[in-house]
Order: structure tokens, then sequence, then C-alpha cells
């Protein structure tokens, strides 16, 4: 496994494969991996000959309120991992080789990167697309790997990918769950054990809304019920949403809806989704 910190050293790395007809796999991380970061890295590795994880904790994308200092870096801990898993090269740059002082240039995302967590964390997916679109253009992937996890993220990458005619192709695959419904999270690290046990409620007003949906097809109802459930304890809920998966703004009637729920615990903020269809209640 290469690990490489300069986009100069990454290109070189990757330029012999490329001539080669190698198919180039990336999947973008901000670290801390976990068993959710390891079902991409597998499934880029069944896809492409070559795989590429990026470890970057990207400034761009985090609020000033919120915990870029303090999010968790364990460099070794992670470099092990990704060896585990065979993969080819990390990319692991540093804030200084990824944003010169004197850069200006941000990617702009539109009324998509507005709604829910853009709406609660403005800019945010300005600075996520922007890295991703930086990423995308050292490492030239043919296909790139995310997390329905963050499934707004994924939605807006797949926008600016269309709109700006990158020519990678996005996978988008299943969120990872502890056994007791907990969706992996680098953020789950900081939880104490009483937080830990208090933040499943996040998994449990998804099945309940979820059951209110295809039961009734009544989304207000499943808005109000997620939004009960989370509203216990320490939690406190920052929105509970039915939505298009494409749109992210309201279902259309009888299609596909999106339960999305944020809430914060301590000052943790956690975000959950699950997929449900409607046939339109009854
Ligand atoms: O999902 C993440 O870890 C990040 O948002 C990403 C896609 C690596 C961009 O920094």
């Amino acid at each position: 496994m290469k690990i490489v910190e300069t986009a100069v050293a990454l290109r070189a790395e990757l330029a012999g494969q490329r001539v080669a007809g190698a198919i180039v796999g990336l999947v973008p991380t901000m670290g801390a991996l976990h068993e959710g970061h390891l079902s991409l890295v597998r499934a880029a590795r069944t896809r492409c000959d070559v795989v590429v994880v990026s470890i970057f904790v990207n400034p761009l994308q985090f609020g000033p309120d919120e915990d870029l200092a303090s999010y968790p870096r364990p460099r070794e801990h992670d470099l092990e991992l990704a060896a585990a898993e065979k993969v080819d090269v990390v990319f692991f740059p540093s804030v200084a080789e990824m944003y010169p002082a004197d850069r200006s240039t941000v990617v702009e995302v539109g009324p998509l990167g507005e709604v829910l967590e853009g709406a609660e964390r403005p800019g945010h997916f300005s600075g996520v697309a922007t890295v991703v679109a930086k990423l995308f253009n050292l490492v030239d992937p043919d296909i790139a790997f995310f997390g329905q996890k963050d499934a707004q993220q994924a939605a807006v990458i797949k926008r600016f990918v269309a709109d700006l005619s990158f020519d990678v192709q996005i996978e988008v695959r299943a969120t990872v769950r502890d056994s007791d419904g907990l969706a992996l999270s680098s953020r789950n690290a900081y939880l104490t054990p009483s937080q830990r046990l208090q933040a499943l409620a996040l998994h449990q007003a998804l099945r309940e809304g979820e059951a209110v949906v295809t039961e009734t097809g009544d989304i207000d109802r499943a808005e109000k019920k997620m939004w009960e459930i989370l509203s216990v304890g320490d939690l406190v809920p920052d929105y509970t949403r039915c939505v298009d998966p494409e749109t992210f703004l309201d279902p259309q009637p009888g299609g596909p809806v999106l339960l999305m729920v944020a809430a914060r615990i301590g000052t943790t903020r956690l975000i959950d989704n699950v997929l449900a269809t409607t046939d339109g209640g009854g």
C-alpha cells in the first residue's frame, strides 16, 4: 500500500495504472475509519483494479461552531485498517496541500444544498462539493463510492457530477449499522455509553416513522411521530422529515419517501435516514 501526501505524488502513482487501462475506484473519507467506510472499500475492491482511499478532514465543510478541531484523526489505526483491506493507495494530504492560501474558487451546489442538512449547516455542501471535485480531478476515478447514511451528500455529489460533466460513476452503498441499529459514524466515538444508548432513538424513530408512512401514507403523522421519539432524555431533534429522495423536497404522491432525522445529544450531532415506499396509503 502506497501512502502519498501530495498531488504530484498521487498523480505520478496513478499515471502508470491509467496507461495500463486499470479501473480506478475512489473512496473519499475524513478518516476515523469504521465498518461503514470498509464496506465501501470492499465494494471498490470488487469493482476496481486500483482502490484509492483519501483521508482528509476537510475544513471547508465545517461551520465555525462545529467539531473541526476535535474530529478524530487516528492516522496509524486508519492506515492499518486500509492495509488490511488491501487498499492500493492512501491519499493523505495536508490542509495546505489541498487549499493553497491564495485559493478562491468553490463549488456552489444550488437548492439541493440549502435544505435539511444544508439549512442546519450553511456552506456545508459547498465545502463537500469543493473537496470532492478536487479529489475527482486529482484521482480521476472511474467509480467513486459513498454511503447512504449521508443521503443528501450523495445526492449533492450526483448533481454536481452531472451539472459539471465529471466523468465518474457514483455508487451509493447501504448504511452499515451496529447490531442494535445505530448507524456507524465517526462521530459515534464522541458518545458516552449513556448517550450511545439514547442515540438508538434515531433508528427507532425512523422505523416507527417508516411504519406510519407505509401503513397510512400520512407523512405529517410520520414526521410528528419521529419528533416525539427524538424528544426524550438528552436528545434534541434538529429535524424529522419525509422527503423525495432526489429533490429532498416534499415527496410525490405515491412516490418513494426518504425519512430523515437529525438530533443532538450533548455536543454531538447525529443523522440517519431510511427509504420507505408508499403506495399512497390505504
Ligand atoms: O462523507 C465524508 O466523509 C465527507 O463528507 C467526504 C465525502 C469525504 C468529503 O470530505
